[in-house]
């Protein structure tokens, strides 16, 4: 069974990765779509018993383990990581925590109180953040201090945890991970954009950005970078897949800025593009996902 859609922002983008999911999955075997947000989501679910559900959900409850741990209730094996890993990984201020205490180089940040404007250890510009969002909903870069208390403001509208973040100058890569206990790393892509952000328009505008591979950075940093992302993925406990996002800059010091633990399965997503590059077909991928999903519940 294929979940996509649900209630997040990124609904939209989920229907589009459920979609290709399930077109590529049922070249071999027998695949339902359900939407969450459906109302009769949970009849459907246990009236059919899936084998395997492939989460192909982004954001909120799909990816921040209420939909893994409702899984879990009803012994149905499901991709991707775990319930606790998806909880610390949609949270940004506890990825990053986590990060730190482990010495992996996440950018500076200081968390804010509601109606409280935070001193700053570092200067302008930085970037105001929700925590528990995706897809560049509700990031604002900001210039000074009554910039920034218009973002908190606002961003505190969107959601209860709210942080600000050092801007970090430098080029944006990906690394994609697959696999469970010692996971495959795949190949590094640039991203470009015209965009000041890797926003929601250039993550999903054909044209509004472009992936490059190999990135134009020198290979001794690509494989630092490399070395990072696993070991984020371990420290984190991801499994099946995740994609990291980190800011290299000229001086070669790089910082890990996201974790996403259901990256986009869309053809043109970054994951099925690194995946391809590492010789991995799409249909491969949703297969393997599979497998690795049934292993680790098998080992659970
Ligand atoms: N500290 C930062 N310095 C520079 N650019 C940033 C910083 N934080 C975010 N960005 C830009 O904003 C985009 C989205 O931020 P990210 O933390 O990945 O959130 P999301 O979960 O919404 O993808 C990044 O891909 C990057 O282009
Ligand atoms: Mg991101």
């Amino acid at each position: 069974m294929v979940l996509c859609g649900g209630d997040s922002p990124e609904r939209e983008v989920s229907l589009v990765s459920g979609d290709a999911v399930a077109r590529a999955l049922s070249k071999r075997h027998r695949v339902f779509k359900l939407d969450p947000a459906q109302t009769n989501f949970l009849k459907k679910i246990e009236k059919i018993k899936p084998d395997c559900v492939f989460i192909a959900l982004h954001g909120g409850k799909g990816e921040n383990g209420t939909i893994q741990g409702f899984l879990e209730i009803l012994n149905i094996p499901y991709t991707g990581s775990g319930v606790r890993t998806s909880a610390i990984c949609m949270n940004k201020i506890i990825t990053k925590k986590i990060l730190m205490f482990h010495e992996i180089p996440t950018p500076d940040f200081v968390v804010v109180e509601r109606n409280n404007i935070p001193d700053l250890f570092f200067g302008y510009p930085c970037v105001v953040k929700p925590a528990n969002l995706g897809s560049t909903i509700g990031i604002s870069i900001v210039k000074n201090v009554s910039e920034m208390k218009r973002a908190v403001r606002k961003t505190f509208k969107l959601d209860s945890d709210v942080f600000v973040e050092n801007f970090v100058k430098g080029k944006e890569i990906t690394i994609g991970l697959i696999g469970n206990q010692n996971p495959q790393v795949l190949p590094p892509i640039e991203i470009r954009t015209e965009r000041k952000l890797y926003d929601y328009t250039a993550k999903y505008t054909k044209g509004a950005s472009a992936h490059i591979i190999p990135p134009e950075i020198d290979k001794s940093l690509l494989d630092k970078a490399s070395d990072y992302a696993f070991k984020t993925y371990k420290i984190l406990g991801c499994s099946g897949c995740a994609r990291m996002e980190i800011i290299v800059q000229d001086n070669g010091e790089m910082f890990i800025l996201d974790v996403n633990t259901i990256p986009g399965f869309t053809p043109v997503s970054l994951l099925p593009d690194a995946a391809a590059h590492a010789g991995i077909s799409f249909d491969e991928l949703c297969e393997k996902l599979i497998a690795l999903g049934l292993e680790r519940c098998a080992k659970n």
